[in-house]
């Protein structure tokens, strides 16, 4: 595991994004694995730069991302759908059809996370694997449980990210009760895994997932396990590890 030590937020995006930006010139038509939450979205707007200023090309690049609720359409603003075209897709010369996340309407859970993790498989695995880190500990929505589940899964919600969530949606009713996501084995299977972080109220589960014991009581430790992680987090995010 390579941990780089960014000085702030800006930082972290800049080479996070020439991290991802190196992957797509060595390997056109690679794999990319993809994450929202707040911490990617200044690497996206590097990336976007770059491909303004004519120095990357997303036209060969397939994408598949970390995650989706559970019950969301497209259109609505909080899906991670939304969030990609948004961020990044609509930005930047990529296929529309060679983005994929789990479809959130498809109402059979089995069916649909079988077709995501197969759809993985066919593409030939993930090049390199973005991921954000939750303050649990959680990768994607894989969140603090006994075991590490392997394949793509539906999960329920928890109370307390319902609650966090609510914010974003008109009421409480309104925020989505299950997500599909990557599991702890899909995301393990990437060739290559990069991780950002920042902000001091992550300081604390930095110092748990990447320098504590392996344990999914903390999902992210698992990627201590795998032979080619990156870590980019900044001086706050690293304010309590040795
Ligand atoms: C997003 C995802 C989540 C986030 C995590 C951190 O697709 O799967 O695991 O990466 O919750 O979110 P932020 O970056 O908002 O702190």
């Amino acid at each position: 595991m390579r941990i780089y030590k960014a000085k702030d937020y800006e930082e972290m995006s800049q080479k996070a994004a020439n991290i991802i930006a190196a992957q797509v010139v060595l390997k056109p038509e690679c794999v990319l694995g993809l994450a929202t939450g707040s911490t990617p979205i200044g690497t996206y707007s590097r990336l976007v730069e770059k491909y303004e200023k004519g120095d990357l090309d997303f036209s060969k690049v397939t994408t598949v991302n970390l995650d989706e609720y559970k019950g969301l359409p497209r259109e609505n603003d909080q899906s991670y759908y939304y969030f990609m075209h948004e961020n990044l897709f609509d930005k930047v010369n990529i296929d529309p059809a060679s983005t994929n996340l789990p479809d959130g309407t498809k109402e059979d859970s089995d069916a649909e996370c079988a077709r995501y993790e197969a759809l993985i498989q066919s593409l030939g695995g993930v090049d390199l694997q973005l991921l954000g880190l939750g303050h649990n500990g959680h990768i994607g929505f894989n969140e603090p449980a006994d075991v590490f589940e392997k394949d793509t899964h539906c999960v329920d919600l928890q109370e307390r990210t319902i609650e966090a969530n609510k914010r974003f949606f008109a009421s409480a009713d309104d925020v989505p009760r299950q997500a599909y996501t990557m599991g702890i084995g899909t995301i393990m299977r990437a060739k290559k895994i990069l991780v950002v972080v920042s902000g001091e109220d992550k300081a604390e589960t930095v110092a748990k997932a990447f320098f504590g014991p392996v344990t999914p009581q903390v999902p992210a430790s698992i990627l201590q396990m795998h032979p080619d992680v990156t870590v980019v987090a900044d001086e706050a995010a690293l304010s309590k590890s040795p």
